[in-house]
């Protein structure tokens, strides 16, 4: 797919302001700092449409982009961020939650993990709960640059190995580097195709 055009919409914190329109949605969502913002830059060919940071804790709100005039990218804040403080990542997780148990137009959710750690019980509780409340997700690993071919195989086996002591199968994946433009393609296409082209 093609990306001719990416606009900015709008940010909010209430699920219930977000756009009205049903145009299919996809939303980027995993720990602070994982690389959210930096993707879909990556994947729109736009230097700065997301906001980025160094530090974690920079996307705050729910953030919707609207592709090619037919469909929604959506960008959200981290979660797990221990430096926030406890009533701010109240308010986060609350409005997360309500986004995605409420947001019908959401086709699939992308939960993006730093491909060089292990497997984080935090991740694996999110996706848990995605799986429990019927929310259809596929894992981005993010930040391929930093590892070698071999540490990327083996990081992707370890998570494998322990998705599926839980699940049936393995989610859905995708290999990614916004830095090297790594996975591109993979994750325009997969779009492309749940967008029914
Ligand atoms: P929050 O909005 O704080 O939740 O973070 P985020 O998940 O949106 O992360 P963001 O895209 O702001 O990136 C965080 C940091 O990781 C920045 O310093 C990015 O430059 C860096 N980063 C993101 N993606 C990559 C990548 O593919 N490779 C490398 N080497 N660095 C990356
Ligand atoms: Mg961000």
């Amino acid at each position: 797919m093609q990306i001719k055009s990416a606009e900015f919409v709008m940010s909010n914190s209430d699920v219930a302001k977000c756009p009205k329109s049903m145009l299919p949605e996809y939303a980027f969502i995993g720990r602070s700092n994982v690389g959210k913002s930096s993707l879909i830059n990556m994947l729109t060919h736009r230097k700065s449409l997301a906001k980025t940071s160094g530090r974690p804790g920079k996307t705050q709100l729910i953030n919707h982009f609207l592709i090619n005039k037919n469909w929604h990218l959506v960008d959200l804040p981290g979660y797990g961020y221990a430096r926030v403080s406890k009533s701010t990542k109240k308010v986060f997780q609350k409005f997360i939650t309500a986004y995605f148990s409420q947001r019908k137009q959401l086709v699939t959710a992308f939960v993006l993990v730093d491909i060089r750690h292990e497997p984080q019980p935090i991740d694996l509780e999110f996706m848990q709960w995605l799986g429990e409340n019927g929310i259809p997700f596929s894992i981005i690993f993010t930040k391929a640059d930093k590892l070698k071919p071999k540490a990327i195989d083996n990081h992707v086996e370890k998570y494998k190995h322990v998705l599926l002591e839980t699940w049936e199968d393995m989610p859905n994946y995708f290999v990614t580097s916004s830095s090297k433009e790594i996975g591109k393609d993979d994750v325009l296409n997969y779009i492309d195709e749940l967008n029914g082209n």
